[in-house]
C-alpha cells in the first residue's frame, strides 16, 4: 500500500495545497515535472474556479497532481463571539478606509459541489483538510482512481482517517504554516499540538496506512528523518510558498527572511481557526481575544487583509509560515524540488554510513 502513493510521483516530496492564491497551477505544475507530487487548494474557490484550475494545471503537465478540499464546519461560535469581535476590529476598518466582511458569506466551501467535479473529472490524488469525509466519498473517489489523503493532528485523528477509509493520513505537527487541521475546534482548544517527529511515531503506531509528514519542514535531511522515522513522504508548505512560481504576495514571500519577523505563533485572529503564521502587529493586538468562531472570523477580516495587503503593511496581513521560515530559499520551485532531493539522498547515506559504522 505505501508504495501506491510513491508509484504515483519518483520523489517522496509534496508541495503543500495553500489556498489563498498561494499553490498556484504554475507552483504544482514545477513541482510535479520535478518529480515530486504538485497540488493546488481548493478552498475558498467556487466549484467552477476550481475546475479552471484543474484544465489549467492539466495544461501545463501531464504528471500526476493533487487537489486539496476543505471539511465543511459544524456551527460551534459562542453566540454574539463574532459581533463581539467585528465591535472591537472596527478601528482597523477605519485605519485601512475599508468596511468588515460579512460574517454569513458561506459555511461548507462549496464541499459537495467540489467533490461532484472531483468524480466527474478524477484527479490522481484528493486531500481533505479540517475533518473526515464520509466513508462513501471516499470510497467513491477510490472507484474513480483516485488517491485520498486526510490531515490528522493527533493518533486519534490518524484513527479515524484509516477507519473512514482514506488511503493515507497526513501527520501535521504543531510546526506547520498555515491553519491547524484539526477535525474538529472547539472554543477550549489552545492551539497546542504535537511537534511532528512525535505525532509521526505515534501516528505510524496506530495506523498502518501510509503517512505523510507535514510541519517545518525546509532542508532534505529533514525529509530523511521523517522517512527514518516512518513517513512514506514529507509534505512542504512555507519551502514551496517562497519560490518565484507561488501565488503569494511579495511582501509575504519578503517577510519569512526578514530580519524584523522573528517568531511564529498559532493564531485566530485571522480565520477564527488556530493558524500559524509570522507575529505581526494585528497578530498580537486581536490574537489574545479572537473568537473561535470559523470560518466566520475569515470571512469578517477579508477586506482588512486585502486593504493591508493594497497598503504593502505586512502588519495587518495575515503572513503565513511554518517555524522553519528562515530556511527559506528563493529557488524556482523545480530546483527547490532537485535540490532537496540531493539533501535528502546526502542525508540519507550518511544515516546508512552511521548505522554501519555502530554496528561494526
Ligand atoms: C500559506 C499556507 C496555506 C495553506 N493552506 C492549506 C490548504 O489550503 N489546505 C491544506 O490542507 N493545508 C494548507 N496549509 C498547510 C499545509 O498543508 C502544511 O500542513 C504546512 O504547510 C506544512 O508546514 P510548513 O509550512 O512548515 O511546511 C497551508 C500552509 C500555508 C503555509
Amino acid at each position: 500500500m505505501s508504495s501506491a502513493l510513491t508509484d504515483l510521483f519518483p520523489l517522496p516530496i509534496v508541495q503543500a495545497p495553500m489556498a489563498g492564491g498561494v499553490s498556484v497551477p504554475q507552483l504544482a505544475a514545477a513541482v510535479s515535472e520535478a518529480g515530486g507530487l504538485g497540488f493546488v487548494a481548493a478552498g475558498y474557490k467556487t466549484a467552477d474556479g476550481m475546475y479552471q484550475e484543474i484544465k489549467q494545471l492539466r495544461g501545463l503537465t501531464g504528471r500526476p497532481f493533487g487537489v486539496n478540499l476543505f471539511m465543511p464546519q459544524p456551527e460551534y461560535a459562542e453566540s454574539g463571539a463574532v459581533e463581539v469581535y467585528a465591535h472591537q476590529l472596527a478601528g482597523e476598518a477605519a485605519w485601512y478606509e475599508t468596511e468588515l466582511g460579512d460574517p454569513d458569506s458561506g459555511r461548507d466551501d462549496g464541499y459537495e459541489a467540489k467533490l461532484a467535479v472531483l468524480l466527474d473529472n478524477p484527479v490522481a490524488v484528493v486531500s481533505f483538510h479540517f475533518g473526515v469525509p464520509s466513508p462513501e466519498a471516499l470510497d467513491s473517489l477510490r472507484r474513480a482512481g483516485t488517491f485520498t489523503l486526510v490531515t490528522a493532528t493527533t493518533a486519534e485523528e490518524a484513527l479515524a482517517v484509516e477507519r473512514a477509509g482514506a488511503d493515507a493520513v497526513i501527520a501535521q505537527g504543531v510546526e506547520a504554516g498555515g491553519h491547524q487541521g484539526t477535525h474538529r475546534d472547539v472554543p477550549e482548544n489552545d492551539g497546542s499540538g504535537i511537534g511532528l517527529l512525535s505525532l509521526v511515531a505515534q501516528v505510524r503506531e496506530s495506523v498502518a496506512i501510509p503517512v505523510v509528514a507535514a510541519g517545518g519542514i525546509m532542508h532534505g535531511s529533514q525529509i530523511a528523518a521523517v522517512l527514518a522515522a516512518g513517513a512514506s513522504a514529507a509534505q512542504l508548505g512555507t519551502a514551496f510558498l517562497a519560490t518565484p512560481e507561488s501565488g503569494a504576495a511579495d511582501l509575504h514571500k519578503q517577510a519569512l527572511t526578514d530580519p524584523l519577523f522573528t517568531r511564529t505563533a498559532l493564531t485566530r485572529a485571522f480565520s477564527g481557526r488556530p493558524a500559524r503564521g509570522l507575529v505581526n502587529r494585528f497578530m498580537r493586538e486581536h490574537g489574545p481575544y479572537a473568537p473561535a468562531a470559523y470560518p466566520e472570523v475569515h470571512h469578517l477580516t477579508s477586506p482588512l487583509r486585502k486593504a493591508a495587503a493594497r497598503a504593502g503593511d505586512a502588519q495587518g496581513m495575515a503572513l503565513w509560515a511554518g517555524q522553519g521560515h528562515r530556511m527559506a530559499r528563493e529557488l524556482p520551485a523545480g530546483q527547490l524540488v532537485e535540490t532537496l532531493a540531493e539533501e535528502l539522498a546526502a542525508a540519507s547515506t550518511a544515516l546508512s554510513i552511521k548505522g554501519e559504522g555502530e554496528q561494526a
